[in-house]
C-alpha cells in the first residue's frame, strides 16, 4: 500500500481537542485540552507527534521529506463527526416545510403518504448514478463544514432494490471519497407504501430476507428502527434489532422523537450504541440508558425544524449521560448539515456550553460510530482527521455565530479540502470549461446495440467503444452468466437447502448488470468529454487556464468511471463465487467462466483507471486511487484463482 508522505503542521495558535478512546460523560464534557502555538506532526496517516511550534521545529528533522503547513494562526480542532444523517436520497419536500411552517404537524403530513414517503418515491425512480452523484455533492458540503467522518441510514427505498441501491452507494463512497462514511441499514423507517401484510409481516420479511445478507455483506455498520407511535412498536423494534445483534450486529434507535413510547427504555435494555432524538423521552428512561452506557444523540435542528422543545440536555449531563451531537441531514425534519447553526442551537437554545459541545461533535460522535479508539481526537496514534478553523480562539465557535470558520480540512494526513482552493475552484467553475452540451457522437447508446453490430462498431477506426467500455460489458456479461447458474438451481429439489442463497443471488445481480450496463455508455462519454477538454484553445493565459482545469476535471471522471466498473465487477465474482461453490453442479464451468470474465472485467476497468491517473496532477486524487488498486488486485486475483481451483483443468 502507498504510504502517505510525513506532515508538520505548525504556527497552530490554538490545539483543543477532548482526549481519550471513549465516549466522555456529564461534567468532564467541559474539559478541553488545549495547547497554544502548538505543531502537530503526522506520517502514514497518524498523529505521531503533538507540542508547541518551538518543541517540533527540532523534531522535525529526524522525519526527512515532510510536507510543511503553516497553519496561520489558526486554530485545529479534531475533524466533526456527524453520527446521525439520512444524506443518501433524491428529491425534496420544501412544499411539507411550508405547511409545518403553518402548524401542520410533521406525524400529520407522514399519515396522508408525504414525508418519507415522499422521499421514497423519488429515491426508488433515481438511478444509481443520480444517486452516488447526489452523495458526492452532499460529503463535499459536509467536508467544508469540517466533517471528516459521517454516518448515513438507508430507509428511503422501503423495498430491496432500493435499500440495498442506498447501501451500496454508502459503501462506494465510503471507497472513493475522502471522508469515511458508515452506512447504517433502516428498512424499518416506515410501512413500504406498496406493502398488503401487516406491520409484523413486514418486520418479519425484514429479519428473514435482508438483515442475514446486511450482515454477511458486511453492507452495514448499525441496524436502526424508526420506534414511534404510528410507526414501528417497541414490541417490533426489539425483535429487529435482537435479530440484527444475533447476526453480530451494532444497533441504533429512532427513540421517542415525538411521542414517548419507552424507546429510549428499549435502547438501554438491548445495550444499543446509541438513541437518538429523545426529544419525548422520560427521566426514568433516559436513567436507565445511562446506566448500560448507551449514547444520547442529540440532533437540535430537527428540533428546531419541527418547532418542537429540545430535549432536557442539563438532565442528562447531571445524570453522568454521554452526549453526542449530529445534524440528522434529510430532507424532511431536518434540511441542513450546517455545523455552525448547528452549534447555535445547542449553545443558545439547548444551554450547552461550547466546550461541551465540541466533545459531543468530535469524541462522542465518535464513540457513537464505535469509533473512538481511531479517531475523534488530536492525540498520538489517533488517525490524522483534523481541521483548522480561521478564528482566534475556540470560544468563536459559538460566538461568532453560525459563521462557518473552516480553513482546511486535514482527512488521514492528507489536505483534503481548503478555502483558498475552494474560493479559486468556484472562480474556475463561473468559466464552465467542458461545458454541457451532448453532441451525437456522444449520445449514442452502444448498451442497446445487437451483439453483431456492437463487435463492428468496436472494432472501428473509432475509439469508443474501447478498452473502458468493454470492461463493463465483460462484467455485465459475466453478471448475467451468474443469474444464469443461479436460475438453474432454483426450484431443483436437489439443491433445496440453497433456495435462498439462490434467490439472493438474483436480487443482487440484477442491479448490479444493469448498472454495468449503463457504464458501458458512460466510459464512452468520458471518453469525449476528455477528447474535448484536450481540444478546448490554449492561446491566452486565460485560455490555458480553463482548458486546464477542464482537462484536470474530465481525466477524473474518466477515472472514476471504470472504478466503479472494477468495484460492481468485484461483487459480480463474489457471487459467482457463491454460485460455483453452492450452484447446480452441471453448471460449475457456467459459474467458473463468470468469475474468469469478472476478473477480466475488474483488471481491465483497473487498467483504465491508471491509464487516467498518469495525467492527472493532483497528488491526493492519485494516491488515494493507487492504493485502492494495489489492494482490489491482490484480492480478487487471489479469489478468481481458488475459485477456478473448484474444479480441475488438467
Ligand atoms: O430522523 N424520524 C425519522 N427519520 C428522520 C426523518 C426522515 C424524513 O422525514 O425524511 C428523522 O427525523
Ligand atoms: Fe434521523
Amino acid at each position: 500500500m502507498e504510504k502517505n508522505k510525513n506532515l508538520f503542521i505548525y504556527n497552530v495558535k490554538q490545539l483543543v481537542t477532548p482526549l481519550g478512546k471513549k465516549g466522555v460523560s456529564g461534567a468532564p464534557m467541559n474539559q478541553l485540552h488545549v495547547i497554544e502555538d502548538a505543531a502537530i506532526i503526522i506520517s502514514d496517516g497518524i498523529i505521531r507527534e503533538i507540542g508547541t511550534t518551538q518543541a517540533l521545529k527540532e523534531r522535525v528533522k529526524t522525519y526527512g521529506d515532510i510536507e510543511l503547513i503553516d497553519a496561520n494562526n489558526h486554530i485545529a480542532l479534531p475533524g466533526f463527526v456527524d453520527s446521525h444523517t439520512h444524506f443518501v436520497f433524491s428529491g425534496e419536500r420544501s412544499e411539507e416545510y411550508s405547511w409545518r411552517l403553518q402548524g401542520e404537524s410533521y406525524m400529520d403530513i407522514h399519515k396522508k403518504g408525504g414525508g418519507i414517503l415522499n422521499t421514497v418515491r423519488s429515491t426508488r425512480d433515481s438511478s444509481y448514478e443520480q444517486l452516488l452523484e447526489c452523495g458526492i455533492e452532499r460529503l463535499n458540503a459536509a467536508m467544508a463544514q469540517g466533517i471528516t467522518s459521517m454516518e448515513g441510514k438507508s430507509g428511503y427505498g422501503l423495498d430491496w432494490p432500493t435499500e440495498l441501491k442506498q447501501l451500496n452507494i454508502m459503501n462506494q463512497l465510503n471507497a472513493i471519497h475522502p471522508i469515511t462514511v458508515i452506512p447504517t441499514y433502516m428498512a424499518a423507517h416506515s410501512m413500504p407504501p406498496d406493502y398488503t401484510g401487516t406491520k409484523d409481516d413486514y418486520i418479519q420479511e425484514l429479519i428473514e430476507k435482508q438483515l442475514p445478507i446486511v450482515a454477511s455483506e458486511k453492507l452495514a455498520h448499525f441496524c436502526d428502527v424508526f420506534c414511534e407511535e404510528g410507526v414501528f412498536s417497541v414490541e417490533q423494534s426489539r425483535r429487529l434489532l435482537q435479530s440484527a445483534q444475533n447476526l453480530g450486529m451494532d444497533i441504533k434507535l429512532h427513540a421517542d422523537e415525538v411521542v414517548d413510547t419507552g424507546a429510549a427504555g428499549l435502547a438501554a435494555e438491548l445495550n444499543a450504541r446509541s438513541a437518538d432524538h429523545l426529544l419525548m423521552a422520560s427521566k426514568s428512561n433516559l436513567e436507565k440508558m445511562q446506566k448500560a452506557n448507551v449514547i444520547a444523540t442529540l440532533l437540535p435542528v430537527t428540533a428546531f425544524s419541527l418547532g418542537e422543545p429540545y430535549p432536557d440536555v442539563n438532565y442528562m449531563q447531571q445524570m453522568n449521560m454521554t452526549i453526542a451531537l449530529g445534524t440528522d441531514f434529510n430532507p424532511g425534519s431536518s434540511y441542513s448539515h450546517n455545523i455552525p447553526f448547528l452549534i447555535a442551537l445547542a449553545t443558545r437554545h439547548m444551554g450547552m456550553s461550547i466546550e461541551s459541545v465540541i466533545t459531543a461533535l468530535t469524541l462522542n460522535g465518535a464513540a457513537a460510530l464505535g469509533l473512538s479508539e481511531e479517531i475523534g481526537s488530536i492525540e498520538i496514534g489517533k488517525r490524522a482527521d483534523l481541521v483548522l478553523h480561521d478564528c482566534p480562539n475556540y470560544k468563536h465557535l459559538a460566538y461568532h455565530m453560525a459563521h462557518n470558520h473552516v480553513s482546511k480540512v486535514i482527512k488521514d494526513g492528507f489536505v483534503i479540502y481548503s478555502i483558498e482552493s475552494a474560493l479559486h475552484n468556484h472562480k474556475k467553475n463561473e468559466l464552465d470549461p467542458i461545458g454541457t452540451v451532448v453532441d451525437s457522437e456522444e449520445s449514442k447508446s452502444f448498451s442497446s446495440y445487437e451483439i453483431s453490430e456492437f463487435l463492428e462498431e468496436t472494432a472501428s477506426s473509432n475509439p469508443v467503444p474501447g478498452g473502458g467500455s468493454i470492461a463493463a460489458q465483460s462484467g455485465a456479461t459475466a453478471a448475467s452468466l451468474v443469474e444464469m447458474v443461479a436460475n438453474l438451481t432454483l426450484n431443483r429439489k436437489k439443491y433445496s437447502e440453497v433456495q435462498k442463497d439462490m434467490e439472493e443471488v438474483i436480487v443482487k445481480i440484477r442491479p448490479i448488470r444493469q448498472r454495468l450496463l449503463e457504464l458501458i455508455d458512460e466510459d464512452a462519454i468520458s471518453y469525449h468529454h476528455v477528447m474535448k477538454a484536450y481540444g478546448l484553445p490554449k492561446e491566452t493565459d486565460e485560455q490555458k487556464n480553463k482548458r486546464n482545469v477542464a482537462i484536470l476535471e474530465s481525466l477524473k471522471d474518466a477515472a472514476a468511471t471504470p472504478y466503479e466498473v472494477a468495484q460492481l465487477s468485484q461483487q459480480v465474482l463474489n457471487l459467482a463465487e457463491i454460485v460455483v461453490q453452492k450452484g447446480n453442479s452441471n453448471a460449475i464451468t457456467d459459474g467458473i467462466v463468470a468469475a474468469m470474465t469478472a476478473r477480466t472485467a475488474i483488471l481491465s476497468a483497473l487498467y483504465n483507471v491508471k491509464i487516467n491517473l498518469g495525467s492527472i496532477v493532483d497528488e491526493v486524487f492519485v494516491k488515494a486511487y493507487e492504493a485502492k488498486i494495489v489492494h482490489m488486485v491482490t484480492v480478487i486475483e487471489a479469489q478468481e484463482l481458488s475459485i477456478r481451483k473448484s474444479m480441475n483443468l488438467l
